[in-house]
């Protein structure tokens, strides 16, 4: 993928993470999410591209704007051909209530290359590097959490654990605790905790648990590039869900999906923080100023670059 893409991409969640930052804790997730739509949408639209959403805001009927299929850029014949995942507001109640953790996020690939997630659910497992190849999904929480401390080379009660705070995973973080992991429990926003999991410095080593799986191609882009791991499995909350999700073309819809099923080939991954967390610090308002930190990163060449602007 072109590298300067990578860059004028970096503007459109810039541009989403200003427009819901200033609506930071007003107790309005959809006002917030609108305004990163709006914004995100427009920045597209100035960036030489002819993008077509993949993984979106739903479909076109219930998302007037940045809907699954919607093309958006300059679309010129020579404009650069690409599929979008995108969520303009990642964490929209964290938004609304001027929590930790909310971003604006996109990844990129060539056409064709990232996996069109249903709006469903997703389990999902993810490592940074030095766990990469020692995750398995079909294998217990206890035994990863046993074979990345083994990795690690430390005390399971050394290693940490990222979970989302849902009824549903009861007995998940009762397993965890019983193996002896410390837990980071989070309110929202699983794409943070998986990049959490894999950009080194983090003090969390693994996210497990069950999420959305839209979410979980995003994630998967921004682990390709980090060389992090990442096993996924979708979890169907009907059989009417599964047969739609086989109709739409997704084949073998129970197999568990690494990072190559998600994101195939090369892509970017690009992220603005909206208000503070584990990797990205949230938007600051100045004097007639403010300051966005993001991060972009490439796939193919592994760069990640941290941008303050
Ligand atoms: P939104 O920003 O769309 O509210 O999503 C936040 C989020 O926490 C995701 O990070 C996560 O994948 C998903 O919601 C979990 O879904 P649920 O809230 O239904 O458990």
């Amino acid at each position: 993928m072109d590298r300067l893409l990578a860059l004028d991409m970096v503007r459109v969640t810039e541009a989403a993470a200003l427009a819901a930052a200033r609506l930071m804790g007003r107790g309005d997730e959809k006002a917030a999410d609108a305004a990163a739509v709006n914004a995100m949408r427009e920045e597209f639209n100035r960036s030489d591209i002819h993008g077509r959403v993949v993984i979106g805001e739903g479909e076109r009927d219930e998302a007037p704007m940045l809907f699954i299929g919607e093309e958006v850029g300059k679309r010129s014949p020579t404009s650069i051909r690409c599929d979008i995942a995108l969520d303009p507001l990642e964490g929209t109640t964290l938004t609304a209530h001027g929590d930790n953790n909310a971003l604006a996020v996109l990844a990129i690939a060539e056409p064709g290359n990232l996996l069109h997630a249903p709006d469903t659910y997703m389990n999902k497992i993810a490592v940074g590097s030095e766990c990469a190849d020692v995750i398995d999904l079909a294998a217990s929480p206890t035994d990863n959490l046993m074979r990345v401390a083994e990795r690690l080379g430390r005390r399971i009660s050394e290693v940490t654990a990222i979970i989302l705070d849902r009824p549903r995973h009861e007995e998940l973080i009762a397993e965890v605790r019983d193996a002896g992991a410390r837990i980071r429990l989070i309110r929202d926003g699983d794409v943070s905790g998986a990049i959490a999991a894999a950009v080194p410095g983090n003090a969390i080593d693994i996210l497990l648990g069950t999420g959305g799986a839209p979410e979980g191609v995003l994630a998967a882009a921004a682990l390709k590039a980090l060389g992090g791991g990442m096993q996924a499995q979708m979890v169907w909350r009907s059989e009417e869900e599964r047969s739609r999700a086989v109709e739409m073309g997704l084949t073998d819809p129970d197999r568990t999906f690494g990072l190559e099923d998600l994101v195939k080939g090369d892509c970017v991954f690009v992220a603005s923080g909206v208000t503070n967390g584990d990797f990205l610090q949230g938007v600051k308002f100045t004097a007639q100023a403010a300051r966005t930190h993001s991060v972009v990163m490439r796939s193919e060449s592994g760069t990640v670059r941290w941008m303050e602007t």
